[in-house]
């Protein structure tokens, strides 16, 4: 009888899991029977799942979002509040590893972020064979320089500040773009350089509204009429506030926005400035992978099916200066990966003149 291989994604869905999907058959199968199971970890607690033939899994392989489907709330939410880590529940753990044995599981590749890598070293805990690999339009996990979805998402919000860059031009307007990074600012910071923003705003660099409203000041006394404002959806002003929608529970994280809008009233209370801002929100998480995270995920599922039929287990894939690796997965889930205050692409940005909103630069 094959052995069989269990595939979980939990959290936000983002593009390229089906194709990290692909790549573990590819490589798996027939040796192995692969499960997929619905919903992250739901569905192994309710035992819902199926079996992935290849023929399947290559016809979603570049389609976006997951033919698993996925949820980031619920019994395995082992990130609430304000990103805590949270321990689940016993018996849900318990009952979990029961389905795992008796579905006679080898063990389980799980495609996470943080939160669900977390719910996945519990399980590892009560015995699950676990090999990791990092999803996340973020690009917060550690120990790996990418992880999958996130050059999608650069290039999704890149290409809206091509298109918010001409209106912003034709009505002598700054343009506001929120884009998606609870913790960490690397959407905005990568889209941010390639989409031209005149500020970018993160949630690393703590900024003052008046410095960034005086560098709109400034440019405009230089004769730039018009503006690109970045904003990461968890940057926080010096006033301490992070702007939310909805105040997370006990099963889910709070949902973040708005604060693209509130840099919007502050720029327009200035008589010589114009502002809009514009939401980007899920549009960064849909659609299909670009071409690198194609190239990402598949290195990514190959390495990840080769750890798993070699053995090993608490191990998580990486992508490091340029090479695919391993990490022992607790290394990568200890901390969130911020963008650090001396990154040279900060360095290099402020040296062209582009504001954070933490002090003054040079406006040319
Ligand atoms: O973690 C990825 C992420 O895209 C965050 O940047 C964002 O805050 C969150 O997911 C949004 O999640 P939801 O799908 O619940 O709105």
């Amino acid at each position: 009888m094959a052995k069989r291989v269990g595939i979980i994604n939990g959290g936000g869905d983002c593009p390229g899991l089906n194709t990290v999907i692909d790549a573990i058959v590819d490589i798996l199968h027939p040796e192995y029977e692969i499960i997929g199971f619905y919903k992250g970890f739901e569905g192994l607690l309710y035992k819902q799942s199926m079996v992935i033939d290849p023929d399947y899994a290559s016809r979603y392989k570049f389609q976006g979002g997951t033919f698993l489907k996925t949820v980031n709330k619920g019994h395995f939410s082992a990130k609430v509040g304000q990103g805590e880590t949270k321990q689940i529940d016993e018996e849900i753990l318990n009952t979990s590893m029961r389905h795992y044995h008796e579905m006679e599981l080898d063990g389980i590749i799980n495609l996470g972020g943080d939160g669900s890598m977390s719910a996945a070293f519990q399980l590892m805990q009560k015995g699950a064979r676990i090999i990791g690999v990092p999803k996340s339009i973020d690009n917060d996990l550690q120990q790996t320089d990418f992880t999958f979805g996130f050059q999608t998402a650069v290039e999704i919000a890149t290409d809206a500040l091509d298109k918010l860059s001409t209106t912003a031009f034709s009505h002598d307007r700054v343009m506001i773009l929120e884009v998606m990074g609870r913790n960490a600012g690397w959407i905005a910071l990568y889209s941010g350089i390639a989409g031209g923003a005149d500020a970018i705003i993160i949630p690393e660099i703590t900024f003052d509204w008046n410095i960034l409203t005086d560098h709109f000041i400034r440019r405009r006394e230089k004769g730039h009429t018009s503006g690109l404002v970045v904003v990461a959806e968890g940057a926080k002003a010096n006033d301490g506030r992070v702007i939310t929608k909805h105040i997370g529970d006990n099963t889910s994280e709070e949902l973040l926005g708005g604060i693209g809008e509130q840099i919007e009233l502050t720029l327009n209370q200035h008589p010589d400035i114009d502002a809009r801002s514009t939401t980007l929100g899920h549009i960064q998480r849909g659609g299909s992978p670009c071409g690198y995270d194609r190239l990402l995920s598949t290195m990514l599922g190959t390495h990840a099916a080769k750890l798993f039929r070699s053995g090993q287990t608490g191990r998580m894939v990486t992508y490091k200066d340029g090479k695919v690796d391993d990490c022992y997965i607790l290394d990568a889930i200890s901390n969130i990966k911020r963008i650090p205050l001396d990154h040279s692409l900060v360095t290099m940005s402020k040296e062209k003149g582009i504001c954070f909103g933490d002090h003054e630069v040079k406006v040319v």
